[in-house]
C-alpha cells in the first residue's frame, strides 16, 4: 500500500519522482482552456474521500481541483458531520471508506489519528497536515523553489518563526533533498530534536542560530508561517507574538539573504505579524506559486498512490 503519510517515510527518488511528474503535469496544462480535464485521466472512474477536521481554503479545493482534472471525483467530509467525531474509531472508520474510495487524504490533529487510518485503510491515505508535520505543502515548495531557482540540493533554506508542523516537514525535505535548513526563532519553539536528527543523519547541516540577521545571511530561501496554528490555545497567542516579533520577515531581515533570494509562506497569512505586506507582495515573493503548486504537487502524489 502506498501511503503518503510524510516526507522522511518515502523514498527519496519516489519524491524526486513526485517532483519531476509534478512539473510534467503543470506544463502540460499551460496554454490548455481553463477548467478543461488532462489529456490523460487517470483518476477516471475512482472516488476520492477528503477529510477535514481543521479549516482549508488550499488543501480542500486544490485536492478537489486536482482529482476533477484527473478525472477522478470527490467526497469532501468534514470529520463533525461523520461518526467520526461522535464516538466511532478511526480504525473502524478506516475500514468503511475503504468499501468505498479509492484514496483517503485526511486532515487531522494528532498525528496517531493519521496513521491509524493507515493501519487499518485498504486504500491509500494521504496526509493533508496533522500537528507535526504537513508534507503536501513542502513537495510544493520544493517544486516551486525548483521551477524558479533549479535543483535545491546544496541551498541554504532559513526558517524563521515557530518550529512547527511545516518547518518539520522542511526537515525532513532537507534530509531527503539535500539541502541545508536554518531555524531561526526562539528556543521554546525549537523544532522537535527528532525532526533535526533525521536531516542530520541524512547528512544536511542543520543550524540552530537565535539571531534571525545572522541566520538569513547567504540564503537562497527565507520561509516563514504563523505564529499561532490550527492546534495551538488561543490562550497562547500573547505569548507567542511577542516571542515571535524578533523574527519578523521585513524588507531588512529580505536584505540579508542572497539577492535573488526567494521568500514563502505556506499561507494563511496573518500579514504584518510574521511577514510584512512589503515582502510578500515584494519581488522575492513566490507565496502564490507556492498555492498554486499545491495542485500540481498533489496530482503528482495521488498518482504515485493509486500507481496510475
Ligand atoms: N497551506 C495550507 O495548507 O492551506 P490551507 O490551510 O488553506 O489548506
Ligand atoms: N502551521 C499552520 C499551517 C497551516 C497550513 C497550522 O498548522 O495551522
Amino acid at each position: 500500500m502506498k501511503h503518503f503519510l510524510d516526507i522522511h517515510k518515502t523514498d527519496a527518488a519516489e519524491l524526486r519522482g513526485m517532483i519531476d511528474a509534478a512539473h510534467a503535469m503543470k506544463i502540460a496544462r499551460n496554454g490548455r482552456p481553463r477548467g478543461a480535464p488532462d489529456d490523460e485521466m487517470p483518476l477516471k472512474g475512482r472516488m476520492v474521500a477528503l477529510i477535514f477536521e481543521k479549516p482549508s481554503t488550499r488543501t480542500r479545493v486544490s485536492f478537489d481541483v486536482g482529482v476533477r482534472q484527473m478525472g477522478g471525483e470527490t467526497m469532501v467530509l468534514s470529520g463533525k458531520e461523520m461518526q467520526l467525531g461522535h464516538g466511532e474509531t478511526i480504525a473502524d472508520t478506516a475500514r468503511v471508506l475503504s468499501r468505498y474510495v479509492d484514496l483517503i487524504m485526511i486532515r487531522t490533529f494528532e498525528e496517531a489519528t493519521l496513521l491509524e487510518m493507515a493501519e487499518h485503510a485498504t486504500v491509500p491515505v494521504i496526509n493533508g497536515l496533522t500537528n507535526r508535520t504537513h508534507p503536501c505543502q513542502i513537495m510544493a515548495d520544493v517544486m516551486t523553489y525548483e521551477e524558479h531557482r533549479g535543483p535545491i540540493g546544496g541551498k541554504k533554506v532559513v526558517w524563521c518563526g515557530d518550529g512547527n508542523n511545516v518547518c518539520a516537514s522542511f526537515l525532513h525535505a532537507a534530509g531527503q533533498f539535500g539541502f541545508d535548513f536554518t531555524f531561526t526563532g526562539p528556543e521554546p519553539l525549537d523544532p522537535e530534536e527528532k525532526f533535526v536528527e533525521f536531516a542530520r543523519a541524512k547528512g544536511s547541516r542543520i543550524t540552530i542560530q537565535r539571531d534571525p540577521f545572522t541566520a538569513v545571511e547567504g540564503a537562497d530561501l527565507v520561509v516563514t508561517d504563523t505564529w499561532v496554528s490550527m492546534h495551538d490555545p488561543e490562550s497562547a497567542k500573547e505569548r507567542r507574538h511577542n516571542q515571535l516579533r524578533p523574527y519578523q520577515v521585513n524588507e531588512q531581515l529580505m536584505s540579508r539573504a542572497k539577492p535573488d533570494a526567494l521568500f514563502m509562506h505556506c499561507l494563511p497569512a496573518h500579514r504584518n505579524d510574521e511577514a510584512t505586506s512589503a515582502v510578500m507582495d515584494g519581488p522575492h515573493s513566490v507565496i502564490f506559486d507556492e498555492a498554486e503548486n499545491r495542485l500540481h504537487a498533489q496530482k503528482a502524489i495521488m498518482r504515485w498512490c493509486l500507481g496510475v
